[in-house]
């Protein structure tokens, strides 16, 4: 009875402990990140203290415990220019495009005046060994992204909530870029109401990355696909990139969700994707994709034809011990229900994937939409289990991987046009 009592107390002090930091460990290809590691938690007073922690070079353990509210706080640009391009036929349900400086983007595209708040157009820079934790559910930044750029490098972004970039404008905002860093951990992260890209690796290698547990929230009344869903989704646009995405759940988009080109590898596994008016992958030259354990329900294309393919292994019930030799371990077939079709089955895939994604369990394909619908995004941590890797029921691999403004601009020129 002491013996229990005091094994008791004990994992009440650590789950105590643990609600004043980060959750779990990084695993895939993020191993090993440790952001501010044992700084002490602390939760800034207000947004400029918040900008003071992000961007020092000091560790620590931010505590995202309310909402930072950035809308206003730079100039709001009234009466500025936009322009409307071929993809909104839908007027104000649509998206218009903010005409940035330096990008030739709008083209000859028509015109419009527009008011927009500046501080979601460019998102903080942070610097490395940062932890940066909502506290329950209420961790939200409202109206301005973060930026992991330049080469910092140890960070993790975890139970966090960032909405409201100007959703009514491409190129209104980015919720989260990285471009030039290594070590990044995105974990039940929430992100709705964006102008522009919810995720996005620019052009430079981002290294180890694992995006996990976390909720793509597309639904929004300015739509670039005029269908009350987001377009700009996950952009994977990185040379070197090794990126672990895991148990996201993304719904209500019709693009980008994720797409990906240059020379980088993604593994997809355990997601769940419901309610994608258009496409789910777009894997463009270079990319090395492996897609496995994956739920598609309710989406029109899971896989986008893209010019310049790249390679793709997306497992099927014909060819999951295809997996065996190079991961020591079957994989998972995706499941598709209600949705197009999803291709792929290049095994260099498999025999060149790169080392040092580590911890990926993958489970079931039974459980994933009920798993991750009830763990996906914040709010969530401890509702079904480890927010690490999920329980699993098949053996663990042991495979061993705004855009700036400019590179977006690139993205975009061929989706301005009509995107499918
Ligand atoms: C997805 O669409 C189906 C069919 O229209 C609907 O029943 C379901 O509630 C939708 N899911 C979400 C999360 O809105
Ligand atoms: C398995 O089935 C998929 C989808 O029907 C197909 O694209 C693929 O070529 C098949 N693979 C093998 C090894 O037969």
């Amino acid at each position: 009875m002491v013996l229990l009592r005091s094994v008791l107390a004990a994992a009440l002090l650590s789950a105590s402990a643990s609600a004043d930091g980060v959750v779990g460990s990084a695993f895939g290809f993020a191993s090993g990140t440790t952001g501010g590691g044992s700084a002490a938690a602390a939760a800034p007073a207000d947004i400029k203290e918040l900008k003071e922690w992000l961007t020092d070079s000091t560790p620590r353990v931010i505590l995202i415990d309310k909402e930072f509210n950035f809308i206003g706080s730079e100039d709001t640009c009234t009466d500025c220019e936009c322009c409307i391009p071929d993809s909104n036929t839908c007027g104000s349900k649509g998206q218009n495009a903010i005409k940035t400086d330096g990008s030739d983007w709008c083209g000859s595209y028509p015109t419009t005046k527009c008011t927009y708040d500046n501080a979601g157009i460019e998102g903080i820079n942070v610097a490395s060994d940062k932890s940066i934790v909502g506290v329950g559910s209420a961790g939200v930044i409202r109206g301005k992204g973060l930026r992991l750029v330049n080469g910092v490098t140890n960070i993790i972004i975890q139970n966090v909530h960032f909405t409201e970039l100007n959703p009514q404008y491409i190129w209104g905002g980015d919720a989260i870029t990285l471009d030039g860093t290594d070590k990044v951990w995105i974990d039940h992260v929430k992100v709705s109401k964006v102008g522009r890209q919810m995720i996005a690796t620019g052009y430079k290698s981002s290294g180890g990355v694992t995006i996990s547990n976390s909720e793509f929230d597309g639904q929004t009344s300015w739509s670039a696909s005029c269908d009350g869903h987001h377009y700009w989704t996950v952009l994977g646009y990185g040379k070197g990139d090794k990126v672990t995405f895991a148990n996201n759940y993304l719904h209500h988009t019709s693009g980008r969700s994720p797409k990906l080109e240059f020379n980088s590898h993604w593994h997809a596994y355990n997601n769940y994707w419901e309610n994608n008016s258009g496409h789910a992958f777009d894997v463009g030259e270079g990319v090395n994709a492996l897609i496995e354990g994956n739920v598609f329900s309710n989406v029109k294309t899971p896989m986008n034809p893209d010019s310049k393919p790249g390679l793709t292994f997306a497992a099927s019930s014909n060819d999951t011990s295809s997996c065996t030799s190079a991961l020591g371990r079957a994989c998972v077939a995706n499941k598709l229900t209600s949705s197009g079709t999803l291709s792929g089955s290049d095994e260099s895939v498999l025999s060149s994937w790169p080392k040092g994604e580590s911890g990926v369990k993958v489970m079931s394909i039974d459980n994933v939409p009920t798993y991750v619908k009830s763990n996906a995004g914040t709010g969530k941590i401890g509702n079904a289990g480890a927010s690490g890797s999920a329980s699993a029921s098949v053996p663990a691999a042991t495979s061993s991987a705004t855009p700036s403004a400019s590179a977006s601009a690139h993205a975009k020129r061929h989706i301005g046009k009509r995107h499918h």
